[in-house]
């Protein structure tokens, strides 16, 4: 059943008060909210509608969220259903703002963003030990949590929205685009190309995207083509989408482009090799990763 917005001021489940709504998506929308019970903040992630099949996704975005321990990673307080069968969760409330909106008033430099890179591989190291993948990390996805003095920082970057989250090792091809009509919508832009293409996800895809949005937070644009194309296609013609993947020589040549900036041949490196079409030729997994990027770090170090 659908049910209204949640408005500001309004006390769900007898426990958590609406401040303000932060971020709306198809199946669920993000409050400001006061735990009434324990006297502070939360972001509170409630289901559009108690429908089963929706409900099950928020519930499996809490199973999966109650076995992460990572400080890179949003922790959940509590889930529940509310009077209305709607589902929620109670999550840590990161203030701040997200890599997006940070990312719309400059880029990062080369070392912010290798501790970018490397606070989120340390995160992937435990999502996929636990033997879970995001499969969805993009700006929107990444939080910077903002405290006095300094403000929204990249050493406090959460990963949040294990939406589309699943479970390694099971046949995971499910893609991280939401249907509308015969529509997709979503960003393809930031999926890898097995998840474009529909084919098998490991560890590789979450190295992928990290390395997508690396990218993206020294380049200002996604690696795949310099116009940001967004798209939103039909699932029939869903050929077009390969447009958007990228072409390693292309990549390659770019990074070395005068007016690029100026990376490391270590940093090009590793952002080539993360984003590699084929998933066996990127890093084998997140400790390798994070190994290459403190190694890095040293060189731009010094
Ligand atoms: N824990 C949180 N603290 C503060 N803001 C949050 C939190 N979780 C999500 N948000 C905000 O809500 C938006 C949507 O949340 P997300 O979990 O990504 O849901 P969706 O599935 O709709 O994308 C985020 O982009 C962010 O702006
Ligand atoms: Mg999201």
């Amino acid at each position: 059943m659908e049910t209204e917005s949640p408005r500001t001021g309004e006390v769900l489940g007898d426990r958590y008060r609406v401040e303000e709504r932060v971020g709306s998506g198809l199946e669920g929308e993000v409050f400001r909210a006061t735990d009434l019970a324990l006297g502070f903040t939360v972001a509170l992630k409630v289901s559009r509608s108690s429908k089963l099949k929706v409900v099950r996704r928020l519930y499996d975005e809490a199973r999966i969220l109650s076995v992460l321990r990572h400080d890179a990673i949003v922790r959940l307080h509590e889930s529940g259903k509310l009077p209305d069968g709607r589902a929620y969760l109670s999550l840590e409330w990161i203030a701040g703002c997200t890599l997006e909106t940070y990312l719309s008033s400059g880029r990062l430099d080369e070392g912010q963003m290798l501790a970018l890179g490397y606070r989120l591989a340390s995160a992937l190291v435990e999502i996929h030990e636990q033997r879970f993948l995001h499969r969805d990390l993009k700006p929107t996805n990444i939080l910077l949590a903002s405290r006095a003095p300094e403000g929204a920082t990249i050493h406090r970057a959460k990963l949040v929205d294990f939406g589309v989250a699943g479970i390694l090792g099971e046949s995971v091809t499910r893609h991280g685009l939401q249907t509308r009509g015969n529509r997709w919508s979503g960003t393809p832009l930031y999926m890898a190309p097995e998840q474009l293409r529909g084919w098998r996800q490991t560890p590789a895809t979450d190295i992928y995207l990290l390395g997508a949005v690396m990218y993206q937070s020294v380049y200002s644009h996604a690696p795949h083509c310099d116009g940001g194309e967004l798209v939103s296609f039909k699932l029939q013609g869903a050929e077009k989408v390969f447009d958007l993947t990228i072409v390693p020589e292309r990549l390659e040549a770019e990074l070395a482009l005068p007016s690029s900036p100026n990376l490391s041949t270590a940093t090009q490196a590793v952002l080539l090799r993360m984003l590699r079409q084929d998933p066996e030729e990127r890093f084998g997994n997140a400790s390798e990763l994070c190994e290459a990027i403190e190694g890095a770090r040293q060189e731009v170090a010094g």
